[in-house]
Order: structure tokens, then sequence, then C-alpha cells
């Protein structure tokens, strides 16, 4: 098989955006849309890539040089170059940036930056019928093609050029096929072509689609690959157009894990992200029986075990979630780098927050307003109810009682808390660390506990309790 070279182009400014971030780097996904489209590179196993920019360069090279050895290492390795059109003169301008780069022997596939869908297996196809020294176009019909460019047949269905919007005739805007913007061609057909484009036309720019009749007219092969699916080859303009692909995606990502079995109350009402703070990718693993209620967002690796259940509007990052374990509505657990874990049966929530760093372990429950950081909660281990975690170790069976809090900060340094098994701790406990409450120990509501307790003491830090026998309370002077 011939060696494919990709050609990406990201120089367009993105007006419609209104954005100050380049228009490639906007997300889908929680993925620079940039990044999506070399995804498709390393999918085809391409030799090298090369991306086109322009506006906002400096940036776009910067987000991406990284990323794109990242995405290498997992599905294959190509190398990736930078070129720079400046001004930006149209299409055919700038793939004619990339002619001193361009290796004979090859087939160059062009893609847009901005058009993040395109499957690979579309892709496959498209270079196949490139294969024997073809032009191959990728083309869509579309029930309304303004603005695109129409595929002109002839009288016998070949394809004998691609007319601009703009240029167009009344009669030929009336065709509904049009260019997706992205075709495979033999790079030495591509290399000639590209040195007599002319921009003679509507938009005095130069049109990379102008090389179709240039084939035609050398005889050289020209073939449409026509797909039906219009998502494939949309483009991103505009913050509207953005997140209806953003939901196209998030609806194909649904249904690939229903696939599976997965069970979603609602998939259009799910979303699955890269982390941005980290590149890691959006990955679901799910045992069977795993149920996600509504609106729940998932970002970078999460993996639930079989009947976990989800819901709705929990937002979960980075974490492992084990057999059995329920996870009620409007938690929010994310383990960032350090990662979070939840225990086999473990109760989570409502309104729980799971921290980096949090370990749970089974028949743990968490329920509202508790919060957990960097802290190990051995099996069964309980806090239900507007409580503090931080830097704990917490034994087997240990109750940890409302309202109460591990006082971890110095104000300089972080200190942990040691509760050992089959601890209670009562309401409104403050635990200034570093301390450790002995195995068996009791600790007294409303304590502040600052030093180490023993082995099945019953610790008790609060103001003793005073009553006045009928005491009465001040009354109000007449006024005079
Ligand atoms: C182009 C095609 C049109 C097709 C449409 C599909 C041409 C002349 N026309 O039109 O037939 O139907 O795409 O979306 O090719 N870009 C650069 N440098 C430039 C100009 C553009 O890098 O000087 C990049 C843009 O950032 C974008 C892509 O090329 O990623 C397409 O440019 P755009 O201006 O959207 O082309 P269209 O006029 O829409
Ligand atoms: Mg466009």
């Amino acid at each position: 098989m011939t060696s494919l070279d990709i050609l990406i182009m990201a120089a367009g400014k993105g007006t419609r955006m209104k954005s100050r971030i380049p228009k490639v780097l906007q997300r889908l996904a929680g993925r620079p849309l940039l990044h999506h489209v070399l995804d498709q590179a390393a999918h085809l196993q391409a030799r090298s890539a090369i991306v086109i920019t322009g506006h906002g360069a400096t940036e776009v090279e910067a987000a991406t040089a990284g990323a794109a050895s990242a995405t290498s290492t997992r599905t294959g390795t190509f190398d990736l170059m930078f070129v720079r059109q400046e001004p930006q003169l149209g299409t055919g301008h700038a793939v004619q940036q990339t002619v001193p780069h361009l290796r004979d022997d090859g087939t160059v596939v062009v893609l847009s930056g901005d058009v993040p869908l395109t499957q690979a297996d579309t892709l496959r196809a498209l270079v196949a019928a490139s294969e024997g020294g073809k032009l191959a176009l990728l083309t869509v019909t579309l029930p309304d093609p303004t603005g695109y460019g129409r595929i002109v047949r002839n009288a016998s269905d070949a394809v004998q050029g691609i007319v601009e919007h703009k240029d167009a005739s009344d009669a030929q805007r009336a065709i509904t096929e049009v260019y997706s913007g992205i075709m495979a061609v033999p790079a030495k057909l591509l290399r000639g072509w590209l040195a007599r484009l002319t921009n003679n036309n509507a938009q005095g720019e130069y049109y990379l689609t102008d090389i179709v009749a240039m084939a035609v007219a050398e005889g050289v092969p020209v073939v449409a690959h026509r797909i039906t699916d219009a998502l494939q080859v949309a483009g991103v303009n505009s913050p509207l157009q953005l997140a209806e692909l953003e939901r196209a995606h998030q609806l194909r990502q649904a249904r690939a894990l229903m696939e599976q079995g997965v069970r979603l109350a609602d998939p259009a009402r799910f979303d699955l992200r890269d982390d941005a703070r980290t590149g890691v990718r959006g990955e679901l693993v799910c045992g069977q029986d795993v149920e996600i209620d509504v609106n729940c967002v998932f970002t970078g690796r999460v993996e639930m075990g079989e009947g976990v259940s989800i819901g709705a509007n929990c937002c979960i990052a980075n974490a492992r979630i084990a057999a059995g374990a329920v996870i009620h509505p409007f938690t929010h657990i994310d383990g960032e780098k350090a990662g979070a874990t939840v225990g086999e049966g473990a109760l989570i929530g409502p309104f729980a927050r799971l921290r980096p760093g949090a370990q749970l372990g089974r028949e743990v429950h968490i329920g509202n307003f508790v919060e957990v950081k960097n802290s190990t909660l051995a099996d069964g281990a309980k806090a239900n109810h507007l409580a503090y975690l931080g830097d704990a170790t917490v034994g087997e069976r240990v109750n940890y009682g409302a309202g109460s809090i591990t006082a971890n900060y110095d104000g300089a340094n972080k200190h942990r808390t040691v509760i050992e098994a089959d601890v209670h701790i009562g309401s409104n406990c403050v635990l200034v660390a570093p301390v450790t409450i002995g195995v068996g120990g009791t600790v007294g509501g409303g304590s502040t506990i600052t030093k180490s307790t023993a082995a099945g003491a019953l610790s008790v830090a609060r103001g003793k309790q005073v009553s006045i026998a009928n005491w009465s309370r001040p009354a109000k002077q007449p006024k005079s």
C-alpha cells in the first residue's frame, strides 16, 4: 500500500466563533478539534502529518506538539510537522505551503482542522478510491448546499469540476452534491497542479478545488466517494455548530456504550470527555449491568464494576468504582491525577464529594455534604452527614459523626489524622492533626481533640455544662 501523508488545514481565523482561542483549539468532548483530526491521521496509520497554521499559529503549535506524541504512541507513530501560511490566500495557497515537504511516492489526504467527526472507515474508503493514480473527493448531498463547493458532473455523471458557491451560476447552485473539503490524491499529481493555480475568481483566492478541472483536462480519473452522513464532514464555524457536533459525538459514544450493555437512562443526556487538565482520554470501562441515570458527566478514565448504579446529575472524573456500589444523585467525584476509588457495595451521596486520593473500602457509606480528600476509609466505615475527612486514615467500621472535621492544615503544613478501627466519633468534633484516636475509642460530641487517645477510651473535650435553676431572662424596660 502507498504511504499516506496527511495535510491538515488549520490556518483560518474562525471569525464567527468570536473567541480569543484559535478555532482549531476549541474543544469537543474536552479535546481540541485539531486533536480529533490528528487522531484520524493516527487511525489511518499515516507516515506523516503536516498541519498548516496561520491565525494563532504559535498557540496551535504549542498545544498540539505534545498531544500528537501522545496520540502517536497510542495508535502508531507518524511524523508531525507544522507549516505556516501567512497571509491566508485560500485553500490552494495553504496546500502550496507544504510543497517543499511533499514526498512524491505517497498519497496525500487533505483534512480540515475544524472537521472533527470523520470516521476512519470513511477515510480508508476514500484512500482506496484514489489508488491507481486517481483524484478522490469526499462528497455529500446536503438539503441546503449554500456556501459549499458544488460537484459538477457531465451527462454521463462523470465529475467535471468543483465550482465554489460564490462563483456558481443559478443552475450550478441547484446542485446539492457538495465537496466536503476532504480529498485523497497522489502527491506527484498534486504537486504539478498546485503550481498552476490562479486566483482569478469571485473571492480572489487560490482554490484547491480548481485542481479537479485540471485533473479532468489531463485525463486523470476523478472519483467522488459520496457519503450520506453529513455529520462526518460537518465543520465548526460557530458556537452553535460546536454544540451540535458535541451532542452528535456524545450520542455516538452513548450508543457505543449501550451496545456493550451499559444502561443509560437517556443517551441524549450523557457526556464523556477528555480531562483537559491532564489530557487523559475520556473512557468508560464498565462491567455488566451498569446503570447511569440522566445528566451525568464523566471525565478522563472511569471504571465501574458489575451492577454499579450512578444517580442523576453526578460528575465523575478519573475514578474506579467497584461492583455493586451505588452513587446517589448530585455526587461529585474527581480523582484528578491521584485517582479516587470506591469499594464494593459502597453507598455514596446524595451530594457527596470525593476528591483526589479518596480510597474507600467495601460497604463504606458517605452521605450528604461529606467531603473526602486524600483519605483511606477501611471496609464498613461510615460518614453519613456534613463532614470533612482530609489526610485521614480511617479504620474498619468507624462511625464518623455529623459535622465532624479533621483539622489537617495548620496554615503551613498538612498533617494526618488516624482513626483506628471501631472508633465512634460523635457529632461536631474537631480532630486537630496530627492525632490518633486509638482502636475502639469514642469521642464525645462537640469535642476538640488535640492529643492522641488510648484504645477503648472515651474522650470528651468541651466546656462542662452549667445549668442555673429557675433563671429568668431579662425583661424589656417599660417606656417612660
Ligand atoms: C472549502 C472548499 C469548498 C468546500 C468547503 C467544505 C475551497 C476553495 N473550497 O470552502 O469547496 O465545499 O471547504 O467545507 O477549498 N484555510 C487555510 N488557509 C486559507 C483558507 C482556508 O488554512 O487560506 C483552512 C480553513 O482554516 C479551514 C479550511 O481551510 O480549515 C477550509 O477553509 P474555508 O474557508 O472554510 O473554505 P470554504 O470557503 O468553506
Ligand atoms: Mg468553511
